[in-house]
């Protein structure tokens, strides 16, 4: 039972939980890997960057301002780039009370630490590596850090981890270097260039704004770089009667701040 691998069958698209439950808990902490795996949701979503001293950390923006207190903590150090920041740091920042004062206290998390706590749970990962081209060589880095905590042995190849990124450069890397991943490329190619990315990706995943019936039928007609159709996973879909339209397009998988809206709206897991 991975994100969809019969694809056009009945069954309902899997569910993701985007940067995290991330509606109700700050985006891309521990926390909202918690409250994911309270709803009883698989998958998480997660961004992934590095450090100065290349520590990779998971993060959206490539700024530390939007979801940290590193304005207050470092007042001098504008515009606050991930990358101009140690881990040591970063790991002084508040990457919770910003979304609510339950929530002080959590941190920005290392890669190596979100995935222990993926683990725990048992849950499944949809990692993105955010604007690659910030950052040379982090798709070997992200596999090194994935091999040391056990995420490229066969069972998690099989069916516990998916690489994602807007570059398909970058998604190019992450085959070459370990063809037994599973990825996915985000946004919404010409089908001429979904022919070009599936000798290295398993899924074409755009925004459910540019999705159209049509164009999920005809990336599920391609096959994958492992043989199987190429999978549709759409972002970020937030209510009900979205997440029921885009099931009836055929998507594999919708990714969600709202895994519980989601997931009570098509009736799946
Ligand atoms: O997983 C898809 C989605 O996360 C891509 O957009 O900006 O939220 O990383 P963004
Ligand atoms: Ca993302």
């Amino acid at each position: 039972s991975d994100a969809g691998a019969d694809a056009g069958a009945e069954r309902p698209p899997s569910v993701f939980a985007h940067r995290g439950a991330s509606a109700y808990a700050p985006e891309n902490t521990l926390a909202a890997v918690d409250k994911a795996a309270e709803l009883g949701v698989q998958w998480v979503e997660n961004d992934v960057q590095r450090t100065k001293d290349g520590e990779l950390v998971v993060i959206h923006d490539d700024s530390l301002r939007r979801t940290t207190d590193v304005e207050r903590v470092f007042p001098g150090r504008s515009p606050w780039k991930v990358g101009d920041f140690t881990a040591a740091e970063i790991a002084r920042l508040d990457a919770g009370s910003w979304f609510g004062a339950a929530y002080a206290g959590a941190r920005v998390p290392t890669v190596a630490e979100y995935l222990r706590r993926v683990e725990h749970h048992h849950q499944r990962l949809l990692l993105e590596i955010k604007q690659p081209e910030l950052y040379p060589g982090i798709e070997g880095q992200t596999l090194d850090v994935l091999g040391n905590e056990g995420w490229l042995d066969r069972q998690h190849l099989a069916d516990r981890l998916i690489v994602q990124s807007f570059s398909a450069d970058s998604m190019r890397a992450v085959h070459e270097q370990e063809p037994a991943v599973r990825t996915g490329f985000l946004g919404t190619p010409s089908l001429a260039r979904v022919a070009e990315y599936a000798g290295f990706v398993d899924q074409i995943n755009p925004s459910h704004t540019l999705l159209t019936p049509r164009y999920v039928s005809a990336v599920h007609r391609v096959t994958g770089a492992h043989g199987r159709p190429l999978e549709v996973l759409t972002w970020t879909v937030d209510d009900a009667a979205t997440a029921r339209k885009v099931a009836g397009y055929g998507v594999d998988g919708v990714i969600t701040n709202k895994p519980d809206v989601v997931r009570d709206a098509l009736g799946g897991q």
